[in-house]
């Protein structure tokens, strides 16, 4: 798909070589490739599914785990703990933190790398959505540089002993007027963090537009720890392409992948050097799906499951020409029963709809009018010692 000029301004550099692998301090991925961390969506049973898509039990990419809240994991919130559940697959068990206190942030790392295992930690400082941003967190925390250097150290310390590597995912910044990407960068890099995810998008776009490669090419430039461009990765050959444009060290997929996790095995391949581009028939996504409501199951039990599994039903059948009453039986199911009946339905023998390649999936949306932030916030940029308060319960991501 041609880009649109908007995200390929940077300039392409066709000599550049792929990276094979991405370094996380003490972590070595064998992809560089990361499964963006989505709230709702990439808990344990899609891990695993994109996980076994990918090829390989181990070291093909990287999946990161729902973000968890450091005060719910900090006091044991039931929600949090059961968010925080691992399939017997992933060796490296990687697991996003909110978090807008240092001294949360620092225990949460600390129990998470002593009682989970877990061997990488992302810190989220992205999330646009206002009952986040209106506390100071999410997005809106890097405007204050002071704090925001003192939770990346807390957690690098904190993980520092268990040789963790900690990572941090942020966007350009509230909105153009008020960027935060290099400074958080230039922080990150003082602080130990091990690597900086951008997505090129402000708070204020949300998911409107389309993400600027430019401010990754910018940060790459800016820093000397790696860069992981996030953004508006479709296929495989975008992000072959986001890294070969801006230098980033490696990928953050996100809403590519939903209804769609066979792209990690495209990923990998053109990691590999290979171009691959999995067209599944509407008889092999209907197994897929099929897998994703049967590890949901495994993991949640058989009603959860399905009920949980309903939101990806439009995603798989983008483009397909299943009928409505049949994706709205779907989108209703509560047993493997009744699905494998419904499935049974879909025309096995439909080819991949190849016009669906390239195309947006998932929320999009508008630009907000104006980005939600504590009174004052702009006022001024340090923060330090600022300690905010963090809802144990916060769930929503983004
Ligand atoms: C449903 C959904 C939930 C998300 N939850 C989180 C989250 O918990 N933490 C985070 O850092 N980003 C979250 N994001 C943002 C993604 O990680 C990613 O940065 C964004 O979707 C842009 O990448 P993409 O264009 O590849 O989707 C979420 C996005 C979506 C669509």
């Amino acid at each position: 798909m041609t880009p649109p000029t908007s995200r390929a301004a940077a300039c392409p550099e066709p000599g550049r070589a792929l990276p094979r692998t991405l370094v996380l301090g003490s972590l070595t991925v064998d992809t560089p490739v990361v499964l963006a961390p989505m709230a709702g969506i990439t808990n344990a049973a899609f891990r695993r599914l994109c996980l076994e898509q990918a090829g390989s039990a181990q070291g093909s990419g990287l999946y990161v785990c729902e973000m968890i809240t450091s005060r719910g994991l900090v006091e044991r919130d039931p929600t949090t703990l059961k968010m925080l559940v691992f399939d017997e697959a992933e060796t490296t068990r990687s697991v996003q933190l909110y978090g807008t206190d240092p001294v949360y942030v620092a225990k949460a790392a600390e129990i998470l790398c002593a009682e989970y295992g877990v061997r990488h930690l992302d810190l989220n400082f992205g999330c646009p959505v206002p009952k986040i941003t209106r506390k100071g967190g999410g997005g809106a925390l890097p405007w204050k540089r002071g704090l925001l250097g003192e939770i990346l150290e807390a957690a690098v310390t904190a993980a520092a002993p268990y040789g963790v590597p900690v990572t941090m995912k942020t966007r350009k910044g509230l909105d153009d007027d008020h960027l935060t990407y290099l400074d958080a960068g230039r922080i990150a890099q003082e602080t130990g963090i091990a690597a900086i995810a951008l997505h090129g998008r402000t708070v204020e776009q949300s998911y409107s537009g389309h993400a600027d490669w430019r401010s990754i090419g910018e940060l790459v430039a800016h820093v000397d720890i790696p860069v992981l461009g996030n953004g508006d990765i479709w296929e495989a050959a975008d992000a072959v392409r986001m890294v070969e444009e801006t230098g980033a060290a490696g990928v953050v997929v996100g809403r590519g992948c939903l209804g769609r996790p066979w792209l990690f095995r495209d990923l990998a391949a053109a990691f590999a050097g290979d171009e691959v581009t999995t067209l599944p028939t509407l008889g092999e996504v209907s197994g897929m799906m099929r897998r994703h409501a049967e590890l949901l199951s495994q993991h949640m039990g058989e009603e959860r499951g399905c009920t949980e599994f309903r939101k990806h039903v439009s995603w798989y059948l983008k483009g397909f020409r299943a009928g409505g009453t049949l994706r709205h039986q779907l989108a209703l199911v509560s047993s493997l029963d009744a699905m494998d009946r419904l499935l049974a339905e879909l025309d096995p023998a439909e080819p991949f709809p190849v016009a669906e390649l390239g195309t947006p999936r998932g929320r999009q949306g508008t630009p907000r009018k104006k980005v939600a932030l504590p009174d004052g916030w702009l006022d001024d940029t340090d923060g330090r010692g600022q300690h905010l308060r963090e809802d144990a319960d916060e769930t929503s991501g983004g």
